[in-house]
């Protein structure tokens, strides 16, 4: 196969959800409907949570979407942000309800998560959507894990029956893509740092899924030939001013059947996954009996 046939870009993808999404948007509001709703909730508290949050506004504003950003003090306290959801869990302009990941230390995650209405959940992160995509129902999905598999199929790669490797077992990534390749019908396994002889489940593996942050955490002595890898890794390397993901590419690119570049992989199919969710949340297309 061509060097260039395995490298799995996601621009293509990535411009006609927006196109579509867009094209939607402005249908639904041709007679006066409100356009969908975000509401975008963050803490100046590294560089990663400032990118990932520009890319996102700009592709909401892309689409039509109404926007609303909440940009916390690192001081705010866990019952500020819990209030401040209830008011956008009642709020009807908004459809969505986004809290970048990591908050401060000193916020319990989990209780803020718990709050958010589980129809407004369009990262998929609250236990009801984990739990329906845990039991083959899924409703709202995490982004970065669906976005994957949307790329998996725009590539008309065949992963049932695959034997799949998710590296890092975060609530972010490594968890729910486990569960979403479990639903494609790969047999997965999950590692983490943990793992006893990670080598031994990597060259097992025909789909590697690499999401632990760390440059070259993969590189070509260790995997099967022909196995399919996804980088989740987004590592900035502050000398040169550059992105990374957590594979050696260039090593690993005459090994694999595929291949997913960092950038322009897996982070563009993330964005683009929030504003699919949002429409869906907007389109109210997932019913939740005990919510309502
Ligand atoms: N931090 C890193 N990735 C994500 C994501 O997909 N969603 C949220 N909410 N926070 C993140």
């Amino acid at each position: 196969m061509n060097i260039k046939n395995k490298i799995m870009y996601s621009k293509n993808l990535t411009n006609t959800i927006i196109k579509n999404i867009k094209k939607t948007v402005q249908n639904e509001t041709r007679y006066g409907k409100r356009p969908p709703g975000l509401a975008v909730i963050w803490m100046k508290n590294n560089t990663s949570t400032e990118v990932y949050i520009k890319n996102k506004k700009y592709a909401c504003k892309k689409v039509g979407f109404y926007l609303e950003e909440w940009i916390l003090k690192n001081s705010t306290s866990e019952k500020d942000i819990i209030n401040l959801i209830k008011k956008l869990n009642k709020n009807d302009k908004i459809d969505g309800i986004l809290i970048q990941l990591p908050l401060q230390n000193q916020i319990n995650t989990r209780r803020i998560i718990e709050h958010i209405h589980p129809k407004k959940d369009i990262d998929g992160f609250h236990p009801y959507n984990i739990g329906c995509l845990c039991q083959k129902n899924p409703k709202l999905r995490p982004c970065t894990p669906k976005g994957i598999i949307s790329l998996l199929k725009e590539y008309k790669i065949e992963i049932k029956g695959l034997n799949a490797l998710v590296i890092g077992a975060s609530n972010i990534v490594g968890r729910p893509m486990s569960l979403e390749l479990l639903l494609a019908g790969c047999t997965t396994t999950i590692t983490h740092r943990f793992t006893i002889n990670l080598n031994k489940y990597i060259k097992n593996a025909d789909l590697i899924i690499v999401a632990v942050g760390k440059p070259n955490f993969l590189d070509q002595q260790k995997f099967k030939k022909n196995a399919i890898i996804i980088d989740v890794g987004i590592n900035k390397i502050s000398s040169k001013d550059k992105i990374v993901g957590d594979v050696n590419f260039d090593s690993v690119l005459p090994k694999v059947s595929y291949i997913t570049p960092v950038p322009g992989g897996v982070g563009p199919m993330t964005v683009v996954t929030l504003l699919q969710n949002t429409l869906d949340a907007y389109q109210n297309k997932h019913y939740y009996h005990s919510f309502q």
